[in-house]
């Protein structure tokens, strides 16, 4: 590969440091048909309540969302979901791409006052959305209780987000919007199975990873910044650590 990467394992996963559409055609055949769940959470901006958010958090350009719900649609199996977080701007063209490529909007979970969102503004800027999609059903799994859901989760109790702090961050605004865990290990709990691989290119600070290894599953997660790398890395490092000593409680 000649571009500028780094890799990393630990017993239940794998994490890259790169750009996801600089690697995802060296990725592509290898995943391909063999995932059991792509969720995650790809940058959609804030512009609307900031107009200093980083480079890193602008919104996918339409050929860049084109090509990720192309990837996707690859390397799912025929049955399998996929979950991507995103706001009320970038809604619609999420669902209008996965249904180009087969999918339907099957799901979509509220979360309302979450880690990124600014609690004093209006619900327009204070929620986000978890949309799922699916091309057919899966009968091995029971999603009965998650049909057409609709969740409001606030910041606090159990679904609360806990805040990460980065090592060696520059002074850029960091904006990383961190998920519930508990929230995620349900969902991947009542969607996917036992070892099945989630995916999850838009890493961040590896909740997702966190919560597909509690459940048992396998993750692999891409994260194209060096100092939220490094946090993912050693946060799923922690877990796995965690989980072997018996100090967390995991499926
Ligand atoms: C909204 S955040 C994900 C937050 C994550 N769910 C968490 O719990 O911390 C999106 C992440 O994707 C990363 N990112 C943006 N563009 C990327 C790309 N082309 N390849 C890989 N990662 C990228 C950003 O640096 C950011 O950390």
């Amino acid at each position: 590969m000649s571009y500028d990467y780094k890799i990393e394992r630990g017993e239940k996963f794998v994490v890259i440091r790169g750009d996801f559409f600089e690697i995802m055609d060296e990725i592509r055949d290898m995943l391909r048909r063999k995932v059991g769940a792509v969720i995650t959470d790809p940058p959609y901006g804030r512009a609307q309540y900031s107009d200093k958010f980083n480079k890193y958090l602008i919104p996918l350009s339409d050929d860049k969302r084109m090509k990720f719900v192309e990837f996707v649609s690859d390397v799912l199996t025929r049955r399998s979901y996929a979950f991507v977080c995103t706001n009320c701007f970038e809604y619609a063209k999420y669902v209008v791409d996965f249904e180009k490529r087969g999918f339907n909007l099957y799901g979509d979970v509220v979360m309302v006052y979450g880690e990124g969102a600014p609690k004093k503004y209006r619900l327009r800027d204070a929620h986000e959305h978890l949309l799922i999609f699916a091309r057919e059903l899966r009968k091995d799994v029971d999603t009965n209780s998650f049909k057409n859901v609709y969740y409001t989760i606030r910041a606090r109790g159990i679904n609360r987000c806990h805040p990460v702090e980065f090592k060696n961050a520059p002074q850029e605004k960091i904006g990383v919007t961190v998920k519930p865990v508990m929230l995620f290990r349900e969902i991947i709990r009542t969607f996917t199975q036992r070892n099945e691989l989630i995916v999850d290119m838009f890493m961040g600070s590896a909740s997702i990873g966190e919560s597909a290894l509690l459940e048992g599953r396998r993750y692999l997660g891409i994260e194209i910044r060096d100092y939220v790398y490094e946090f993912a890395l050693q946060r799923l490092r922690r877990v796995e650590r965690d989980m072997k000593e018996q100090k967390v409680i995991f499926m």
